[in-house]
């Protein structure tokens, strides 16, 4: 058995009571003195107490006005209601007032049976030393965010405007026109065209043109992204409601685009089962994340655009006819290069100057000849594959002139127009093994359709009817250079 433990003297318990009393007193005034403000409320948080350099934070001259208005009168985003309500302590908050950032401590205040009689806050100031680690982490993590946000925002702009869609001819002056009517209407637009003609160009200009400038222009590729992950992609989804790599969950491009404008690029390539959802939703204007049982209103300004021939894909069951003709609206069907042969000459000006901004090289001119012999080529990849000629020529040409000859060396004979003297290719003259020839003839189909897509391994594939990976052996084996 243990000694019994020595009574405390009366004296001594009064004592501790007092020693109690000072500790919080004191605790309250270091509080007090470190602290930009101070705010007591009770229990209907009604103000109680407000130091003075606190109430002139939110322009009360006088703190002794401030006693018993609600706190939110005072502090229009104030959590003190919501400590006296539940009686748990905020330890730390961040409050901002008036561009400067305070650190905030809200505890409620008790009674002896412990019901919640009010709540006290302190407002610690961000210049206080003590603080600093933890204000020199949060100012940098705003600072990020500030800038991702800056660089979404600037992702999200329109790139291009009408001016950058160069031409004067007929075809190119009609296109602008319809493009311009588009803009002001806030219709569904459908651009049809070639690969290569400025799809995405225009898209980007309609935007900027309408009444949706200022908000956001999202983009998206149908035929970019791997089918399991279109929906997802597309129309959002919650956490775990689809098998992809990765189960997080994600805000589809319409609710992105909201308020804007969204991009559906190669919809064409979109699979059947989700055009049926798509068209559900252009009709609706609401959109169900995968996985979700909620549906979000959505006010989205579409433009879609393919090269695919939709009629033809409608009248083979590939493409719904009910979401082509929701799609058709105001459909601006955009001209070959081959059919504005007038446009020819400022494009090319144009794209040389592009070349000379972009490679800091001195701008190059074009030789009437030159420019002649362009003009008769077939460009079936059109003015994406017009800028890869000029890139490769200007950096293969020495002069600041461009002549014929520099052209001719990176043009394929065979996509001059006929009629044509090109000199018989060289590589026709060397009669080899048929293996030799079948090389050489996929060698020169391969690039020349890798130079018309862009470099695009992909868009490519698609066009000779191979598979990617295929084509990707057959360009290590036969040594071409690609982008992707
Ligand atoms: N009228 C034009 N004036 C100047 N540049 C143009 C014009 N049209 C297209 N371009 C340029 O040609 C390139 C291809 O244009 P864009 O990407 O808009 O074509 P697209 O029709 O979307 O092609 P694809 O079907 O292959 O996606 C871009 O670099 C674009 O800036
Ligand atoms: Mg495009």
């Amino acid at each position: 058995m243990s000694a019994p433990l020595p009574m405390p003297l009366p004296t001594q318990e009064f004592d501790y009571a007092k020693l109690r009393a000072r500790a919080m007193a004191s605790l309250f005034e270091a509080f007090d003195s470190l602290c930009e403000g101070t705010v007591m409320v009770d229990r209907n948080a009604r103000v109680v107490w407000i130091n003075e350099r606190y109430a002139a934070r939110f322009g009360i001259a006088d703190a002794r006005q401030a006693i018993g208005k609600e706190i939110e009168e005072i502090i229009p985003t104030s959590l003190m209601r919501e400590v006296v309500r539940t009686g748990r302590p905020l330890l730390l908050d961040i409050l901002d007032v008036e561009g400067e950032t305070f650190v905030v401590t809200r505890i409620p205040l008790k009674d002896e049976r412990g019901d919640v009689i009010g709540a006290i806050g302190f407002a610690l100031y961000d210049k206080l030393q003590p603080l600093q680690p933890f204000y020199a982490r949060l100012h940098k993590l705003q600072h990020q965010l500030a800038q991702t946000q800056q660089h979404l925002a600037a992702e999200r702009r329109a790139k291009y405007t009408f001016t950058n869609y160069i031409g004067n001819s007929p075809a190119a002056t009609q296109v602008k026109q319809q493009a311009r009517r588009a803009a002001r209407l806030d219709t569904t637009v459908l651009l049809l065209g070639e690969t290569g003609t400025g799809k995405e160009l225009l898209a980007h200009a309609i935007h900027a043109a309408s009444t949706r400038a200022d908000r956001s222009f999202v983009g998206f590729n149908v035929a970019a992204i791997p089918e399991n992950l279109l929906e997802a992609e597309c129309f959002g989804a919650v956490a775990g409601a689809y098998t992809g790599a990765e189960k997080k969950a994600r805000i589809g491009k319409f609710e992105l685009a909201n308020g804007g404008t969204l991009f559906l690029d190669e919809i064409g390539d979109m699979p059947l089962t989700l055009q049926a959802k798509l068209l559900r939703v252009l009709q609706e204007n609401e959109v169900e994340p995968l996985g979700s049982n909620k549906v979000v209103k959505i006010d989205v300004r579409v433009i879609a655009a393919t090269s695919r021939d939709l009629k033809a894909d409608v009248a083979a069951g590939r493409f719904r006819a009910d979401l082509y003709y929701r799609l058709n609206v105001l459909t601006i069907q955009l001209p070959a290069l081959r059919e504005r042969s007038e446009d020819f000459g400022p494009l090319c000006d144009h794209i040389l100057e592009q070349i000379a901004a972009r490679t800091r090289l001195t701008l190059r001119e074009l030789d009437p000849a030159a420019l002649a012999l362009l003009q008769r080529c077939r460009w079936p990849g059109n003015i994406r594959e017009l800028r890869n000629v000029l890139e490769q020529a200007c950096m293969l040409a020495d002069g600041p002139r461009l002549g014929e000859a520099d052209i001719r060396g990176i043009v394929a004979p065979s996509e001059i127009a006929a009629g044509e003297t090109a000199p018989a290719a060289a590589r026709a003259a060397a009669l080899g093994t048929y293996d030799e020839a079948l090389a050489e003839f996929e060698r020169d189909l391969i690039a020349r359709t890798l130079q018309a897509c862009g470099g695009k391994v992909t868009a490519a594939a698609k066009r000779l009817g191979l598979g990617r990976a295929t084509l990707y052996k057959k360009i290590a084996a036969l040594g071409i250079a690609s982008r992707d």
